[in-house]
Parts: C-alpha cells; sequence; structure tokens
C-alpha cells in the first residue's frame, strides 16, 4: 500500500470553488486538505476579469428575479430555474460576505461596491440594460482567489501544493473513499483518505487549439469521475466567449464592452446592430461570438487575413481605462502590441467556458440515475464550479455569473458536506484492489520509449475539437471529428516519455492530463452529434432552430459504449413562477 494521509474532507483544487468549500468545513474545525495541481492562488480563478454579478442595485435598479430572468433567458432555458433562483438571490449575501472577508472591490464616489454592465443583463425583465456585476478594476478573480486563500490559511485549511489527483477511490457500495495523488516534485504517489472528497478542478477547454484558459485546465475531475463510471451532463456545450487575443486566446474581459467599447469589423461598421438591435455588444455571448463568426465568414474580417475583428475603447479616454481596465492595457499592449488607449484591440471567439460538467444537485453532491428510478447521490462525492453541472448555466453562461456560481455553491457544499460528516464518522474500509487498480494506470507512464510524442497527440486533439466542434456544429463534421479522435487516442499507449526520470516529470504529468483530456473531448463530440438542435453556444447548421419539443433535457454521457442518457430541465423554480420558454432576442 502506498503512503496514506487521512482527512475528514478532502477538496482537489484550489481555486475559488475548492477555497469556498475549504472554509466552510475549516471553519467547522473538520480536518480538511486542499489538493492543488499549482499553488493555489495560480489557480484559473486568478484569471477571471470583469467581476462577479449580483444584483446589489448599487448603480441601476434591481433585484434578483430579474437577474434570475436573465440568467434563465441566457441559459436557453436549459439551466434548472430551482438551481438559478438559488444562486440569483443568494448572489448579494454572497457579496457582502466577500466583502466582509476583504474583498478589495472597487468603489463609486459614495463608497458602495462598484458595478459595471456585462452581456444579457436588463432591467425588469428584457428591459433597460441593468448594471449588475461587481468588480475590483478587471482582476476581479484575482482579488477573490486571494481573499479567500488566506481565509484558509487563518482558517488552518492544510494544503498540498503541487500534488496532482489522479484518480477517485470508490468501493463496492459506491460510495468515495477518497483519492489518489502524486506529488509533482518526487514524482511520489499518495492515498488521501477522507469521508467526503469534493471536487473543484476547474475547466477543460484545453481540448480546443484557442482557449482563454491556462495550460492547467485539464478536465482532471471529469476525467476521475469519467474512469469511475459516472456520467457527464451536457457536454456539448462550450461557450466561445467574443473577445480572446487572436492565436494567444487570452481573454479581453467583456468588461471593456461594459465600461462602452464596441466591435468594429473592417469596414469600421458596428455590426452588433444588426445582430442585436437592442443590446448590440452587450448581447449574450453565444450571440456576440456567432455574429463575430459571421463577419469573417463574409469576409468583413481584419488583418492581413480577414481572421478578427476589432474591439475599440479608447473614446472613453486614457484615464478611464487606465484606472478601469488597467490588466486589459497590459495584457493587449503585451501580446497583441496595440495599447487601447489609443487603437483598437484585435479580438476573435476563443473557447473560454465549459457549461457542462459533473451532475450535481443543489448541494454539490454529485449525483447519478439508477437504473429504474430517479437519479441519487453519489455517497461521498461533491462536485462544484466550473467541473459541475448544478446546472445554472444550461446552454450559454452569463459572463459574472462564474465568480457567483463558485462562492454560492462552494458554501452550499460545504454546509452540505458538514451535515454528511457527522452522519458518517466511521471511515470505510478503503478497497486495496481499487488503489491497485489506481496505481497501475499511474504504472503504465513509467515507460520511457514510444513512437509518439505527448505533445504532438494533444495538438492533435486539439485541432480536431477546434475544426470539428467549434462556434458551428454539423453532422458530417462530427462524424469526421469522432474518427479522427479514435485515431488519436488508438496512439495514445505508443507516447514516449521524453524525460526519462520519475521525479519531477512533467511530460509524464501531460500523459496522465490527455488521458483525462480525449475522453472529455470524446463525450463532447458525442453529445453534440446526438443534439440534434442549436440552442445557446451548440450551434448546429444542420439543425438551425430550437428544438423545445424534444430537446428541453439534458444529456447525461457515460463513458462505457458512448451510452448516453437524459433527464428533463428542471422548470420549476423553489419560490417562484417558471419562467417559461419563448424566443430568445437581444
Ligand atoms: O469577460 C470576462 O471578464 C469574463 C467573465 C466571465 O467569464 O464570467
Amino acid at each position: 500500500m502506498i503512503p496514506k494521509r487521512t482527512f475528514d474532507a478532502v477538496i482537489v483544487g484550489g481555486g475559488g470553488a475548492g477555497l469556498r468549500a475549504a472554509l466552510q468545513l475549516a471553519e467547522a474545525d473538520l480536518k480538511v486538505a486542499v489538493i492543488s495541481k499549482v499553488f493555489p492562488t495560480r489557480s484559473h480563478t486568478v484569471s477571471a476579469q470583469g467581476g462577479i454579478t449580483s444584483a446589489l442595485g448599487n448603480v441601476s435598479d434591481d433585484n434578483w428575479h430579474w437577474h434570475m430572468y436573465d440568467t434563465v433567458k441566457g441559459s436557453d432555458y436549459l439551466g434548472d430555474q430551482d438551481a438559478i433562483e438559488y444562486m440569483c438571490r443568494n448572489a448579494p449575501t454572497a457579496v457582502y460576505e466577500l466583502e466582509h472577508m476583504g474583498l478589495p472591490f472597487s468603489r463609486l464616489p459614495n463608497g458602495k461596491i462598484y458595478q459595471r454592465p456585462f452581456g444579457g443583463q436588463s432591467q425588469n425583465y428584457g428591459g433597460a440594460q441593468a448594471i449588475r456585476t461587481c468588480a475590483a478594476a478587471d482582476r476581479t478573480g484575482h482579488a477573490l482567489l486571494h481573499t479567500l486563500y488566506q481565509r484558509n490559511i487563518a482558517a488552518r485549511t492544510q494544503f498540498f501544493e503541487e500534488f496532482f489527483a489522479t484518480d477517485l477511490i470508490r468501493d463496492e457500495a459506491g460510495s468515495i473513499l477518497g483519492v489518489v495523488a502524486l506529488e509533482i516534485e518526487t514524482g511520489q504517489a499518495w492515498l488521501f483518505e477522507s469521508r467526503a472528497t469534493l471536487l473543484a478542478t476547474g475547466g477543460a477547454c484545453r481540448i480546443f487549439r484557442h482557449s482563454t484558459n491556462a495550460h492547467i485546465n485539464t478536465g482532471d475531475g471529469l476525467g476521475m469521475v469519467l474512469r469511475a463510471g459516472l456520467p457527464l451532463e451536457d457536454m456539448e456545450f462550450w461557450q466561445f466567449h467574443p473577445t480572446g487575443i487572436p492565436e494567444v486566446g487570452s481573454l479581453i474581459t467583456e468588461g471593456v464592452r461594459g465600461e462602452g467599447g464596441y466591435l468594429l469589423n473592417k469596414d469600421g461598421e458596428k455590426f452588433m446592430e444588426r445582430y442585436a438591435p437592442n443590446a448590440k455588444d452587450l448581447a449574450s455571448r453565444d450571440v456576440v461570438s456567432r455574429a463575430i463568426a459571421q463577419e469573417i465568414l463574409a469576409g468583413r474580417g481584419c488583418g492581413p487575413h480577414g481572421d478578427f475583428v476589432y474591439l475599440k475603447i479608447d473614446h472613453i479616454g486614457a484615464d478611464k481605462v487606465k484606472e478601469r481596465l488597467p490588466g486589459i492595457r497590459e495584457l493587449s499592449m503585451q501580446f497583441a502590441g496595440v495599447d487601447p488607449c489609443v487603437a483598437p484591440m484585435p479580438v476573435t471567439p476563443t473557447a473560454h467556458y465549459m457549461m457542462g460538467g459533473i451532475p450535481t444537485n443543489m448541494h454539490g453532491q454529485v449525483v447519478a440515475p439508477v437504473k429504474y428510478g430517479p437519479e441519487e447521490p453519489v455517497p461521498g462525492l461533491y462536485a462544484v464550479g466550473e467541473c459541475a453541472c448544478v446546472s445554472v448555466h444550461g446552454a450559454n453562461r452569463l459572463g459574472g455569473n462564474s465568480l457567483l456560481d463558485l462562492v454560492v455553491f462552494g458554501r452550499a457544499a460545504g454546509l452540505h458536506m458538514i451535515d454528511f460528516l457527522r452522519e458518517n464518522p466511521i471511515p470505510a474500509n478503503l478497497p486495496e484492489q481499487q488503489v491497485d487498480k489506481a496505481m497501475a494506470r499511474l504504472a503504465r507512464w513509467d515507460k520511457k520509449t514510444g513512437t509518439e510524442t505527448v505533445a504532438g497527440l494533444r495538438t492533435d486533439m486539439q485541432r480536431i475539437m477546434q475544426d470539428h466542434c467549434g462556434v458551428y456544429r454539423r453532422e458530417d463534421l462530427l462524424k469526421e471529428g469522432i474518427a479522427k479522435l479514435d485515431q488519436v487516442e488508438a496512439r495514445l499507449p505508443d507516447a514516449a516519455l521524453s524525460d526519462h526520470s520519475k521525479m519531477f516529470n512533467t511530460v509524464r504529468l501531460e500523459a496522465l492530463e490527455l488521458e483525462n483530456l480525449i475522453p472529455i473531448a470524446r463525450a463532447t463530440l458525442v453529445s453534440a452529434l446526438a443534439r440534434t438542435e442549436s440552442r445557446g453556444a451548440h450551434t448546429r447548421e444542420d439543425f438551425p432552430k430550437r428544438d423545445d419539443g424534444q430537446w428541453l433535457r439534458h444529456t447525461l454521457y457515460t463513458r462505457e459504449n458512448d451510452q448516453l442518457d437524459y433527464k428533463p430541465v428542471r422548470l420549476k423554480p423553489l419560490t417562484v413562477e417558471t419562467f417559461q420558454p419563448k424566443e430568445r432576442t437581444y
């Protein structure tokens, strides 16, 4: 048996979701470990720029019902309305809680939290633009992550930095009893035994070639869940953020448009007026990304290859740009060679966020279908944040709702785990054969020789996903994508590790990450092929209309035989009336 550490709860992932849940548990005096592939404050939450959405009403008249309506509409009616109500109703409390923890929000002249407009926000159920996203300049995620980290240190959460969780340990009864993780520096495998395990491993946009995501976003929690025989939900829905820096991928926040920026094509036309006559540049992201793609396809893209559009913000004045968007100015100057105080920035739609993920209920419990009955929680397993699908974002997430999702459901999961731990005080016996199975997978990557490279295979997978499952999808493209991905997967066992050491072997880690990414890419292609409609971020050229009759349901993908199951969208909120699906225009 490998060395073992025992905790009440193990949190896999040191981003905003993991740290919010860990804090709840640590403050309840439970013994909590956070396992993080990177130093926690380098987790991808640090890159969230524009803000956290909450109907505080500091700038425009507002209330959580309008926020809820916008989120349901933004989700193209695929979001579960009970979860959306829970999130929007709890948003003000969550933001004030962060403020009291010390998060340095930007301020209005009257001292209240600064809020900026973001896409898809309205007053009075589709009326005038609401101003709802609370910001710390354009570094809101950075401020949030550091605040939560400091709080966790004070609460004595134990951090295992630069540990890479590889597999869940699941017993015969289906309970999760902990994880196996590699200590990156030494290559040593450890067993983390716990009565409750929470996955908060973030997104997986690294399946695509062009992404705003960090290199660490390889869907590790999703890979673990698939290997444990559990399903993933709504994997066809990936958000392409309208404004990434071409080729580089770095995010240019929607906050630029919130502060008054607008998009231009090569003719200098403010083209969003044609696609979204009311909301224009602040339509929801799926709408803006498709509009940019259409402009490029119609030959109105900018630059020598006509493959991007411009985002102009210099007209608001250099002082305002420097005060409200300092990080964007820096990114744009460094990676696009453009100072936005004087010239427009080149931008293009870039893979940004995974709406689907590990299916959970509102307490963060991972749920799985039971053969002849309703779905049930998997004992001891939780998931929160981008890796989870609760589902508040449905087919398209609104900007600023992701930081909100992390803290609202991070807290909810922490609370539920405390109860679960009290009700289950005795650890179950660890099934040694499951640990052996996890170790056998690691051992496969001790080998040194082979004809392929991990980096080469990863690039091939990313190209396939970019070309076959991007903003626009079609049956023939998707089928071809699946066939090509099969070939990449078949080549994986031939990959060699260029670095032969077991210690600090980054290629070995990348091989393990690729074993997570490829099945996620497959789940995406298979689910996208099955959904014969266009909804939110999933646009089928061969099925251009939304089909509520057939498709007001979530997809559940299981790895064995690419099995697909479905479950209906929960249209009924907790306390208010259902927002009935209707045509979605901006
Ligand atoms: O555009 C942005 O600042 C991104 C925010 C988000 O994805 O929520």
